[in-house]
């Protein structure tokens, strides 16, 4: 592609395209040409405040007329499929918001046909683009932490109760992209349960475990019924051990120097293990709109080919682990095997 800004087009203005659009927006590598929505409300209030670009409710004429480079799917989950793999079949680089599809066989297809046309296919997982995210990728990179144990997440809020999948499709998508980046593999196997209390069939809550080649695990809480806003992300290394709390403002990561460990004989002589109380430290972050970084990064991946941090393969990992959740928690919480270790 040239230098010119790359024309871009948006799929769904409901609740979250609003945000994606505002920061396209704001980018000069982007040129933001045309909105569609089968929604003529939502489509009004794209055009009161980009006046500027076009808008459509045909999808045919949006992907023919306006000569785009990219397109942005903001529409809801069970529409994804359909949207994306008409923009990679209309040549487009294409981004999904997250779950990238409801089947792995969906992504699949769209992973296959985007390598076939040469475009990126990335997904909108927006957490692997978060300062926080990032510094705590270098910790642990670092060695800081040690050998990481294990971790843990909490996703929980009262709301917002959705009906076309359920908390974990909607919430954990995040979280299990944080995991798979940070520890730089994938679940071989998980086991869950969730509990459908407010509308029949849709889980609002949800205890998964996901359990790594490496040995490592990984549990993930996530709710729609808590009376608490929590956003929580817990490491424990063997040297140190790490709490993200992006509810905090400001300083949203700690770093414990504590541990368990043995003096250097004690084990030999069956002593108990010591506790280690060290320093506690809050690393001053620099921080930046993780959507302004993601949708950068998306254009910046248009641009020069580049395969995306939060890519269509990605993407659809992180769907293998969301169905082989959904199976788990069918079974009682029986074991499901995500198939990933040979993927
Ligand atoms: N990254 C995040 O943190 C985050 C947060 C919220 C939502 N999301 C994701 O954003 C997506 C949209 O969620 P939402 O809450 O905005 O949903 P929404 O239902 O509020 O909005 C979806 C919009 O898409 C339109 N639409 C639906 N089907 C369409 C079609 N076939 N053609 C054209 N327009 C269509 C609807 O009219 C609506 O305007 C979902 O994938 C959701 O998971 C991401």
């Amino acid at each position: 592609m040239s230098g010119a800004p790359v024309r871009v087009g948006v799929v769904g203005f409901g609740y979250w395209g609003p945000n994606l659009v505002r920061n396209l927006d704001k980018l000069a590598d982007a040129d933001l040409v045309v909105a569609c929505d089968t929604n003529e409300a939502n489509l009004a209030k794209f055009s009161a405040l980009y006046p500027y670009a076009a808008t459509t409710t045909d999808l045919a004429a949006f992907l023919a007329d306006y000569s785009l480079d990219a397109v942005v799917v903001a529409t809801s989950a069970p529409a994804h499929f359909v949207i994306a793999r008409a923009v990679i079949e209309a040549g487009k680089h294409c981004f999904v918001e997250k779950p990238l599809t409801l089947t792995s066989a969906d992504a699949e297809e769209l992973v296959r046909i985007a390598a076939e046309r040469d475009v990126v296919l990335m997904v909108g997982h927006l957490m692997v683009y978060h300062s926080a995210v990032t510094y705590i990728k270098e910790v642990i990179e670092s060695g800081e932490l040690g050998d990481v144990l294990y971790l843990y997440a909490q996703r929980l809020n009262l709301g917002k109760v959705r009906v076309e999948e359920n908390a974990f499709w909607s919430l954990a998508p995040h979280d299990v992209s944080i995991v798979h980046y940070l520890l730089g593999e994938a679940p071989d196997s998980v086991s869950a349960n969730g509990a459908a209390y407010l509308n029949d069939g849709v889980e609002d809550t949800v205890f998964a475990n996901l359990h790594f080649p490496s040995g490592r695990m990984a549990n993930i809480h996530v709710s729609w019924l808590d009376p608490h806003k929590t956003r929580k992300f817990t490491i424990v290394g063997t040297k140190k051990m790490l709490v993200f709390d992006d509810m905090e403002a400001t300083e949203k990561i700690w770093i414990y120097d504590k541990g368990v460990g043995a003096p250097s004989d004690a084990m030999a002589f069956g002593e108990d293990l010591t506790l280690r109380f060290g320093e506690i430290k809050a690393p001053f972050l620099k921080m930046a709109e993780p959507l302004s970084l993601e949708v950068q990064h998306f254009l910046d991946c248009c641009r020069n080919g580049q395969t995306p941090r939060s890519s269509g393969r990605e993407g659809l990992e992180v769907v293998r682990v969301l169905e082989a959740v959904s199976e788990s928690m069918r079974t009682g919480g029986a074991p499901v095997a995500t198939g990933l270790e040979t993927a």
